[in-house]
């Protein structure tokens, strides 16, 4: 293949070629390190005409493409299968900002800008990009389009879906779509843009995207609870929307387990409270209403102290502490934060990235977490996430001492008991995290037959030649 090589030398220069093996390395595999495949070449356009040219020689030559952002993906959809026949377009060098409009609460941006860097520029500018997850250092804002991604905010400003205006695609034949319109309405046909948020890479690449922006808050509470349950848990969140004035922009609910993971491998950790307890709950609530200063001092932090101290008499709180700085906020967030990187560092694990509805959610944990352990009496369950808006990672962290091979066995079978409950619940086996690689069988299993066509029909349909990261979400 060096003649094909050569042409996409030809269109992207020395700067956007890797055809060596160490440099690919870190492309060719995935941030869990799942897989580990291989690729003709890594290739980093700068521009979207640059894009489209790659597509197009793609296209005719018949080499199959993988996008890659910043490659945190959790389901190994931006890695390239083992064959070797495809290439990994990397968006990385796509990296410009190229608007803020402050009227109409809107930014213009090229795929490979990491979420950081939005965030950053919204703040600058007075406002919020209000997307945010632990890998936002890395990740970057096509790769959180292309799977609709959720995070800690989505209870209040909604997923990645609800914060995109337009997009511009480079199409699987290399044309170049500009859907680059600012338009909170637009009934012309069909919804194209909605069609490529959350498809993972395999209708289309995702260049530039007009986000939305919002108001900066300008107060902020952050609060740690151990609660005696999920229940308490769920019926706290309830309160605290009245309580708060409908500010509550995160609630995250952790338990033990994973806390011990945390304060175990990431180093500076502490526990906030002094006594053990089995469940907690990190809320923080924010307003664009600045707290009042001088003799009336007051804002979210004394309502979010009433709040807690009338639930601690009903026994909904065991013990609390509410941030008092900046920094006390932030340690709280990174014993959040640090979940999955302590999961990581204490070995193998399954990650069931799954939705329930929120009220649902203590029965479900109860069942699940018997029906986990009975599949495999040894195994850690770790169970944490966005119990805000519904979304557990009801993770499975494999016994102490056994590694991949030795836990491999086990996978499906302790899934499949979870994934049949989620359903059971009327859940989701993929709340945040897509499809990828990694579920592309469960997908074909528990989705409706008219589903799964709808989706062949038009991944056929828009990519004929399946050069669009083939083998992920659904086979073809
Ligand atoms: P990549 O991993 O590079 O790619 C992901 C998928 O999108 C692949 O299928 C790829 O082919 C496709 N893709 C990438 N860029 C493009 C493009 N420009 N056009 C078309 N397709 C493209 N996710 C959440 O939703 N919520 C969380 O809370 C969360 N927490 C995380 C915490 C950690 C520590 C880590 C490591 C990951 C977490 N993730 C979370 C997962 C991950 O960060 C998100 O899925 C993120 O959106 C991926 O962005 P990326 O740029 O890294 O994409
Ligand atoms: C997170 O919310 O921290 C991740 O999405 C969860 C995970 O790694 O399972
Ligand atoms: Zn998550």
């Amino acid at each position: 293949m060096s003649g094909f090589v050569d042409k996409l030398r030809d269109i992207v220069g020395d700067k956007g070629l890797i055809t060596d093996e160490p440099t690919k390395h870190s492309y060719l595999t995935d941030w869990r390190e799942n897989y580990l495949g291989s690729a003709l070449a890594v290739v980093r356009p700068a521009t979207t005409e640059e894009v489209a040219a790659v597509v197009k020689l793609c296209a005719a030559e018949k080499v199959a493409i993988v996008p890659q952002g910043g490659n945190t993906g959790m389901s190994g959809g931006g890695t390239p299968h083992e064959a070797g026949r495809e290439i990994v377009l990397s968006l990385t060098r796509m990296n410009r900002i190229l608007d803020v409009d402050l009227i109409g609460y809107s930014m213009t941006v090229e795929a490979g800008v990491v979420l950081k860097t939005i965030q950053e520029a919204a703040a600058a500018h007075d406002r919020l990009f209000p997307l945010s997850l632990a890998a936002e250092g890395s990740c970057t804002i096509g790769g959180n389009l292309s799977t609709n991604a959720g995070g800690v905010q989505v209870l209040h400003y909604g997923n990645a879906r609800n914060l995109v205006l337009g997009l511009e695609i480079v199409t699987p034949a290399g044309e170049i779509w500009n859907g680059l319109r600012a338009l909170k309405k637009d009934n012309t046909g069909y919804d194209l843009r909605d069609l490529y948020l959350g498809a993972e890479g395999t209708l289309g690449i995702i260049t530039k995207a007009v986000l939305t922006l919002w108001p900066r808050p300008k107060d902020h509470a952050t609060s740690w609870s151990a609660v005696p349950s999920p229940d308490a848990a769920v019926a706290l969140l309830s309160g605290a929307y009245a309580a708060s004035e409908d500010n509550v922009t995160s609630c995250e609910l952790m338990a033990r387990q994973g806390i011990d993971l945390v304060l175990k491998h990431i180093p500076g950790a502490a526990d906030p409270l002094a006594d053990r307890h089995d469940w907690y709950l990190l809320m923080e609530w924010s307003s664009t209403r600045a707290r009042r200063e001088g003799a009336n001092a007051g804002g979210l932090r004394e309502k979010m102290e009433a709040y807690l101290g009338e639930a601690m008499e009903k026994g909904l709180v065991l013990d609390a502490v509410i941030a008092q700085t900046e920094a006390q906020s932030h340690s709280l967030w990174a014993l959040r934060e640090n979940h999955s990187e302590s999961q990581k560092r204490e070995g193998p694990s399954i990650k069931h990235d799954i939705s329930v509805a929120v009220s649902k959610i203590p029965a479900f944990m109860k069942e699940g977490l018997v029906a986990m352990k009975k599949a495999l009496p040894e195994c850690r369950p770790v169970p944490f996430g966005h119990v805000g808006d519904g979304n557990l990672h009801f993770n499975c962290q494999a016994p102490p001492g056994w590694d991949k091979a030795r836990f491999a066995p086990h996978i499906e079978k302790i899934s499949g008991v979870i994934y049949d409950l989620v359903v059971g619940y009327g859940g989701s086996i993929s709340a945040e995290h897509g499809i990828g690689r990694i579920k592309v069988d469960e997908l074909a299993h528990y989705r409706s037959k008219i589903e799964l066509d709808t989706m062949r029909t038009l991944k056929r349909a828009l990519d004929p030649q399946n050069i669009m990261n083939p083998g992920k979400v659904i086979q073809v």
